[in-house]
C-alpha cells in the first residue's frame, strides 16, 4: 500500500518511480491532476492556475495567482541572441526540430548561473521555461512562414499573448477572440501533465545524472515528437484529411479493413493507449472544445469533425477496437480544434510541448527535490552472445 492507493505486487516491480503528481485510472478513465479531475480544471480553472498546482500541489488563490502570473509575465521575453539562432535553420525545418534545438539552448543562457539543488533556482528555472515556451514556439512558427518575430505583451494573458505572438504581423494586429483563446487554453491544460508517459521517462532519466533543466526539457520535446506520442495528433489529422479525400465517410469501412487487416501497418491515429483501457477523458473534453470551437466560428458542419465522430462510432462499434480496448485518446480531436483555431497542422506537436513543459518540469523538480533520488540506471535482459576468443584478421 501506498498511503491512499493499494497496488498489486506485480505492478510495484515495474513501477518506475513514485509521484504525487498525476493519478490516472486507465480502466474507469479517470485523470487527476494533484487529487483534481481533469473535468473540473478544465471548466473552473485556467493554464496558469493548473501550472501552479502542477509545480506547488495546491491551486493558488488569488493573491498567489497574481504573483505567479506576474512572475510568468516577466519572462516571456528570450535574450535577443536567441533569434540569431533560429537564423541557423532551414526555412522549412519542422517546428519541432527548431524547438530541441532552441529550448536545449537556453542552457547557454542560464547554466552557469544555476544550481539545481537550490530550490529557488529550481523555481525560476520553472518560471522562465514555462514563460519562455509561448514565445520559442510563436518565433518557430514566424521563422517558418518568414514573418518577423512579434515581441510578447506584458498586458495580455498568457494564452491570448501566445496567439498574438503567432498571428499577429506588423501591419495588422491580432483581434483577441475570447472563444478561441479559452479554448487554447484548455487545450494547454489537457495537456499539462500525464504521469510516466515516455517523454516525462526521459525527461527523469536525463535529468537523474544532475543535467540542467533546460536541456532536460529539450530531451522531452525529442522525445514527444513521435508519432507513436505526441506526433499523434498531426498524424491523426493528416489520416482523416486523406480518408476525406478518398470519400470521406464512405470510406471509413474501407480504412478500418485496412486496419485491421494483419499484414498492415495501418493504424487508427488518435485511438489506442498504453495506459487508459477505457476512454481517455481528456479526449471527450477535447470533442467539446471542437463544437465550441466550430459553433464560434460557424464551422458546425465541418467535414473533417464529422468524418472523425463518424470513425469514432463505427470504430467503438467494431469488435477488433473493442476487444482490444481502444478508444480515443487526446491526439484524436486535438488537431481539428487547432487546425480551426489556425494552427498550421506542423505546429500541433509543439503546442503539445508547450503544455507539456509544466508537467516535465515538476516531475523534474519532484525527482531533484528527493534527497534518496540517484542516476537512473534501467536494466536489461542480455540475449546476445557467450563469452568467445577473438580469431586473427586472416582467420574471420
Ligand atoms: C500519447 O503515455 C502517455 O500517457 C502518452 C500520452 C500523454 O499524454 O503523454 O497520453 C500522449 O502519446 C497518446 C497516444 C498517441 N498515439 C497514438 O494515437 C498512435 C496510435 N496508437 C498506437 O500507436 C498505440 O495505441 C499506442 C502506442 C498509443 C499504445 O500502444 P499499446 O497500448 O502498447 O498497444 P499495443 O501496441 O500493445 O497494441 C495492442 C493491440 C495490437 O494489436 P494485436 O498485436 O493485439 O493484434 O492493439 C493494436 C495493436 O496493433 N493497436 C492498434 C492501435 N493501437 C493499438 N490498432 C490500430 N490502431 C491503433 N491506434
Amino acid at each position: 500500500k501506498t498511503g491512499k492507493f493499494t497496488y498489486d505486487p506485480g505492478f510495484m516491480s515495474t513501477a518506475a518511480c513514485r509521484s504525487t503528481i498525476t493519478y490516472i485510472d486507465g480502466d474507469k478513465g479517470e485523470l487527476l491532476y494533484r487529487g483534481y479531475p481533469i473535468e473540473q480544471l478544465a471548466v473552473n480553472c485556467d493554464f496558469l492556475e493548473t501550472c501552479y498546482l502542477l509545480l506547488k500541489g495546491e491551486l493558488p488563490n488569488a493573491t498567489q495567482k497574481s504573483e505567479f502570473v506576474n512572475k510568468v509575465t516577466r519572462h516571456t521575453m528570450v535574450h535577443e541572441q536567441m533569434s540569431r539562432f533560429f537564423q541557423g535553420f532551414r526555412r522549412d525545418a519542422h517546428p519541432m526540430a527548431v524547438l530541441v534545438g532552441t529550448v536545449g539552448a537556453l542552457s547557454a543562457f542560464y547554466h552557469d548561473s544555476l544550481d539545481i539543488n537550490n530550490p529557488e533556482h529550481r523555481e525560476i528555472s520553472a518560471i522562465r521555461l514555462i514563460a519562455k515556451l509561448p514565445t520559442l514556439v510563436a518565433m518557430a512558427y514566424k521563422y517558418t512562414v518568414g514573418q518577423p518575430f512579434v515581441y510578447p505583451r506584458n498586458d495580455l494573458s498568457y494564452t491570448a499573448n501566445f496567439m498574438r505572438m503567432m498571428f499577429a504581423t506588423p501591419c495588422e494586429e491580432y483581434k483577441v477572440n475570447d472563444v478561441l483563446v479559452r479554448a487554447m487554453d484548455r487545450i494547454f491544460i489537457l495537456h499539462a501533465d500525464h504521469e510516466q508517459n515516455a517523454s516525462t521517462s526521459t525527461v527523469r532519466l536525463a535529468g537523474s545524472s544532475g543535467a540542467n533543466p533546460f536541456a532536460c526539457i529539450a530531451s522531452g520535446i525529442a522525445c514527444l515528437w513521435g508519432p507513436a506520442h505526441g506526433g499523434a495528433n498531426e498524424a491523426c489529422l493528416e489520416m482523416l484529411e486523406d480518408i476525406q479525400a478518398q470519400g470521406g465517410v464512405a470510406k471509413i469501412g474501407e480504412f478500418i479493413a485496412k486496419v485491421k487487416d494483419k499484414n498492415s501497418s495501418v493504424k487508427l491515429m488518435g485511438f489506442g493507449h498504453r495506459v487508459y483501457k477505457n476512454y481517455d477523458p481528456r479526449a471527450k473534453l477535447m470533442r467539446e472544445t471542437c463544437h465550441e470551437v466550430l459553433g464560434e466560428l460557424g464551422l458546425q458542419d465541418d467535414p473533417l469533425f464529422k468524418l472523425a465522430m463518424a470513425l469514432e462510432k463505427i470504430a467503438l462499434e467494431d469488435d477488433y477496437f473493442v476487444s482490444r480496448k481502444l478508444y480515443p485518446n487526446v491526439d484524436f480531436y486535438s488537431g481539428i480544434v487547432q487546425r480551426a483555431i489556425g494552427i498550421p497542422t506542423e505546429l500541433f506537436t509543439a503546442i503539445f510541448a508547450l503544455a507539456r513543459t509544466v508537467g516535465w518540469i515538476a516531475q523534474w523538480n519532484e525527482m531533484i527535490s528527493d534527497p534518496e533520488q540517484k542516476i537512473g540506471r534501467p536494466r536489461q535482459l542480455f540475449t546476445g552472445e557467450t563469452q568467445r576468443d577473438v580469431k586473427p584478421l586472416h582467420q574471420r
